[in-house]
């Protein structure tokens, strides 16, 4: 990262970071200040940042070097991506960077660098998450504000902004006033696009995505997988209620996504919002599980039955799909998600759990078994660098088609030894 104090980049670290680990890239963020403050003593005061502190400058440098070393541990040691989190507002220091990345280690460097002049959103930047920041723990918030903006100021004493004539060899985007306009300079492979398409599809307007399952379905009933059924009678009573939870939350240009099946089109039809059917929304595919029950499964395909709890992202269905496979399904539907505002995303359960698994940043072993209940909305809310997630009950009994994590797994190899410990009641 590249810039002055305040201009999101550990906002967009942090993001981008949670995004790339979803897409299966494994990415850390190495933040340099949190080295400062592991090194030095209480922060005292902007003073620390003067150009001409000799003393602390020496400090800086060796923390950007510690932080720039455990990166390179990282990518050593089978991390994809590392993410300095850091002003690197100087020539030199990106210099350093690019003699350690690049010369001694043959990684590929990228810069963002992130320019911001409108005062509006650097006030609200300090006063979000600066003013919060270990370095100012007991200080007053008037105070605090004051100190970061001498900050700020002895930062741009030195600043070098990339230029696409002086830095003409390096791979960077410049991003100005947090996506009015970019410029991208000599972008270098596969990812490094995706992480610039990523960067210019977010936006930091604050929003809610409101995120549910459809009602209890007929299938849901009976213990099936799969399919495309109607709604049980109490899957048709929340698709009444949750249209007058709609209408009483009064949500600002809200707009309803449904997959193409008929359980979640049917819990959406009373809502009073312009709705859009995605095919990317619906269900995973079970392939030939589709329409069985799980006792049926484990009856029919014991082995495969077992696989799947050995490693449940990564199982497959037989002509049928992965958890892995639905996140790559699920990807343009995210990136959607990061250009719009209030949305409301009407799906299934192993959808709702991928969706679900980007916004909390869980990881891919976490992510199958996270519990999305029927009849159950959940709102998600981005505050600082995370998202706050409340779960309202509209309260409509629902069977429970959660199925717990197995308390005991036997290694993949030893298949035909595997006795399952939980009964086989639910759905994906
Ligand atoms: C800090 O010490 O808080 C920031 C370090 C940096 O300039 O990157």
């Amino acid at each position: 990262m590249v810039g002055l104090p305040a201009r999101g980049k550990t906002y967009m670290s942090k993001k981008l970071t949670r995004y790339l680990n979803w897409i299966g890239i494994s990415t850390k963020v190495f933040n340099v200040g949190e080295y400062r403050r592991a090194a030095t003593d209480k922060y005292k005061s902007h003073d620390f940042f003067r150009p001409d502190n000799k003393e602390a400058q020496e400090i800086r440098t060796k923390c950007a070097l510690m932080a720039i070393e455990d990166a390179c541990k990282f990518l050593q040691n089978g991390g994809e991506v590392a993410v300095v989190d850091a002003t690197n507002t100087t020539r030199a220091r990106r210099k350093m960077l690019v003699e350690v990345f690049t010369i001694q280690h043959n990684f590929k460097l990228f810069f963002v660098e992130s320019l911001c002049d409108d005062i509006n959103i650097i006030e609200a930047n300090i006063l979000e998450v600066k003013v919060c920041s270990p370095d100012y723990l007991g200080v007053d918030k008037n105070e605090a504000v004051k100190d970061f903006l001498q900050r700020i100021e002895h930062y741009r004493e030195t600043y070098e902004a990339l230029d696409y004539n002086l830095d003409s060899d390096m791979s960077f985007i410049q991003i100005v006033n947090q996506g009015d306009r970019f410029l991208v300079n000599k972008l270098a492979g596969h990812l490094q696009s995706r992480v610039v398409y990523y960067l210019m599809n977010i936006h930091v307007l604050p929003r809610t995505i409101y995120l549910t399952r459809h009602g209890e379905s007929e299938m849901n009933l009976s213990g099936r997988i799969g399919g495309d059924s109607d709604l049980s009678e109490r899957g048709q009573e929340y698709a009444r209620k949750l249209a007058q939870f709609v209408e009483e939350e009064k949500i600002p240009n809200l707009k309803v996504w449904t997959s193409q099946l008929k359980r979640t089109i049917q819990t959406a039809i009373n809502i009073d919002a312009p709705k859009e059917h995605w095919k990317a929304l619906n269900e995973i595919d079970a392939g030939t599980c589709e329409g069985m029950t799980y006792e049926e499964i484990q009856e029919k395909f014991p082995e495969e039955f077992a696989l799947r709890d050995q490693d449940k992202f990564h199982y497959r269905y037989q002509s049928g799909e992965s958890y892995q496979d639905l996140v790559a399904r699920l990807e343009p539907v995210i990136l959607e998600l990061e250009r719009q505002e209030n949305v409301m995303v009407v799906c299934h359960q192993a959808v709702a759990r991928c969706l679900l698994a980007y916004f909390q940043d869980k990881t891919s072993d976490d992510l199958p078994y996270l519990k999305v209940p029927l009849h159950t909305v959940i709102k998600l809310t981005p505050v600082a660098y995370g998202c706050r997630v409340e779960y309202v009950s509209l309260n409509i009994e629902a069977v429970n088609t959660h199925r717990e994590r197995p308390k005991t797994v036997i290694p993949s190899g030893s298949s035909n030894k595997i006795k399952m410990k939980e009964p086989a009641t639910c759905s994906h």
